[in-house]
């Protein structure tokens, strides 16, 4: 997986996985913008810079907003040359059901979430086709293909990722764009922690985090990039539409995990 003289465009930057992707890339000597809302630590760009002859540059934007998308794509053009892979990855958790969120927060989460990756999607893909095609690689959640209670916003836009990630994937499938999902489980990023933080006992919730996993740890934020950089290149070539769980088997036992824990399939729990 070699990126050399690929432009890679990633979003959600400056933390957790977003920012585990541009150190991913950057050491396959991929030429990385970062765009985020907010600015990562200086000291990582110039750190990444140091490590390799990539270059690394931090675009700010907020991705909800269209004015701002619009400018930016053409600032990275301009930067570099082109595009040859998105990683759509901003985003936000909150918590609450369709009757106690309102429609403000509804709009928040759909704004950063899903409208994000529409937004960026839109400006981009016209500066892959000029390149003769490229890769997407959106970054849904386990919450694209199940629920989690008390999440209904987070879960709509999570679900609406993946049917972006196949409506891309036939629309420009036939001038050569790959588009696919990944779905990570809970990773140890600052969004996970902020969560467990709204607990009483965070620790008891980062706990239960690791036992939803079939390895019984939660992902680490480069486990999830380096399934999105393989998807991004070149090795995924017949990969696309695609969904892919990394979630360290979250999605696979019947009733989850805490239904296995007594080998009766639910008793006791
Ligand atoms: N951490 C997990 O357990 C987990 C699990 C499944 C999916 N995800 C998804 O992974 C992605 C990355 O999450 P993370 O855990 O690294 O979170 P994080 O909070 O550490 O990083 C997310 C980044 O996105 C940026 N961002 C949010 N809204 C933005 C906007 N409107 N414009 C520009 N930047 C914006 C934030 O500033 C932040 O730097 C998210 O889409 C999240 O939903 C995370």
């Amino acid at each position: 997986m070699n990126f050399n003289g690929k432009v890679v465009v990633v979003t959600g930057a400056a933390s957790g996985i977003g920012a585990a992707c541009a150190r991913e890339f950057v050491n396959r000597n991929a030429a990385v913008a970062m765009v985020d809302r907010k600015a990562p630590a200086d000291r990582v760009i110039v750190g990444f810079s140091q490590q390799s002859e990539a270059a690394v540059e931090y675009f700010r934007a907020d991705l909800s907003s269209r004015p701002e998308v619009e400018r930016l794509i053409p600032d990275i053009v301009r930067r570099f040359g082109g595009i040859d892979v998105l990683v759509n990855n901003a985003g936000i958790q909150r918590y609450g059901s369709v009757t106690t969120i309102t429609e403000e927060q509804w709009d928040e989460v759909m704004d950063a979430n899903l409208k994000s990756a529409f937004l960026m999607s839109k400006f981009a893909i016209p500066e892959m086709v000029k390149r003769g095609g490229g890769a997407i690689v959106i970054t849904g959640s386990v919450q694209s293909v199940t629920a989690q209670r008390n999440s209904a916003h987070y879960v709509v836009s999570k679900h609406g990722l993946l049917g972006l990630t196949r409506s891309i994937a036939l629309d420009y499938g036939s001038q050569n764009i790959r588009a696919n999902c990944v779905m990570p489980g809970a990773i140890d990023t600052p969004m996970l922690r902020w969560a467990a933080s709204l607990d009483s006992d965070p620790d008891r919730v980062l706990a239960a985090c690791d036992r939803l996993h079939i390895r019984g740890k939660m992902g680490q934020p480069e486990e999830v990039a380096r399934a999105i950089a393989f998807l991004a290149s070149d090795l995924a070539s017949f990969i696309t539409g695609a969904a892919i769980p990394v979630d360290g088997g979250l999605l696979t036992p019947t009733g989850g995990m805490l239904s296995q824990e007594t080998g009766t399939g639910g008793a006791g729990v």
